[in-house]
Formats: C-alpha cells, sequence, structure tokens
C-alpha cells in the first residue's frame, strides 16, 4: 500500500500519522510474508501488530483531539467508529497465525478498514474543516 495524494485529509498532522499508519502496516505485509518463507514465528507479527495497533491509537486520540477542537459537529459518530477499529485491532491472536487463511484474512481486512477509514469516513471532516471558518494549521 502506498501513500498518495487522493488520501490527503488536508491537514499536514494528520496526513502524515496516516502515512506513517502506511508504512507500519506495510511492515506488517512483509512480517507475514516472510513469516510464510521462511520464519514461521507468529511473534513477529504480533510484535508489528502491536506496534500498528498503538500508533492507531496515538493516532485517533490526535484526531480526536483536532475535531473536538474545530468544533465537528460529527464528532461522537467519529469516535464511535475509533472504538470499533481498535477493538478489532485487538482481536488477533498469535495462536491463529499458524493458519494461512487467517493471515491473508488479517491483511486483507486491516488494510481495507484503513483504506476505507481514511477515504470514506476521514474525508467527511476534511470537508467540514475546509468550509469551516477556523482554521487548525495556524493554532500552535
Ligand atoms: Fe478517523
Ligand atoms: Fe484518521
Amino acid at each position: 500500500m502506498f501513500w498518495s495524494n487522493t488520501y490527503s485529509v488536508g491537514h499536514p498532522e494528520l496526513d502524515e500519522q496516516h502515512r506513517q499508519l502506511i508504512e507500519t502496516y506495510n511492515l506488517i505485509v512483509d512480517k507475514v510474508e516472510s513469516y510464510d518463507d521462511q520464519s514461521h514465528d507468529p511473534s513477529e507479527i504480533m510484535s508489528q501488530l502491536k506496534r500498528f495497533s498503538q500508533m492507531t491509537e496515538q493516532h485517533f486520540y490526535s484526531e480526536e483531539s483536532i475535531l473536538a477542537e474545530v468544533g465537528y459537529p460529527a464528532l461522537m459518530a467519529h469516535q464511535l467508529l475509533h472504538l470499533q477499529h481498535t477493538d478489532s485491532l485487538s482481536s488477533y491472536n498469535a495462536a491463529e497465525m499458524s493458519r494461512k487463511e487467517y493471515r491473508e484474512n488479517l491483511l486483507e481486512a486491516i488494510g481495507n478498514w484503513f483504506i476505507n477509514h481514511i477515504l470514506m469516513e476521514d474525508m467527511e471532516y476534511k470537508y467540514f474543516m475546509q468550509q469551516g471558518d477556523s482554521s487548525p494549521d495556524s493554532s500552535a
């Protein structure tokens, strides 16, 4: 998965976090591939997954703080989506990693929700922030 301008939510800090999450997702993909090829060590996938979850939670916290600051009216609904994503990320377990189907589903599910979240759910605040008269970029 690669960063592209279509993913931009128009806020440099949040774009940068999304970009870093994509990089970390790619590291999970690497670990799954090396599991298949040689390592058969689920702890490598799990530790990358854990890192991704932590970064995701930090990102959600930043995003929610910024959205609260600009008075985003749909913040509660957005927080709920974040909670669901956090829940699903914590549901993966090492014992299942020996199943190829499980590993493939994991990559597909995380990749899909992430793209879906940035391109659809996060985009909704982009338009709000662009129309609003408050400028989130100018506040230190
Ligand atoms: Fe979000
Ligand atoms: Fe986001």
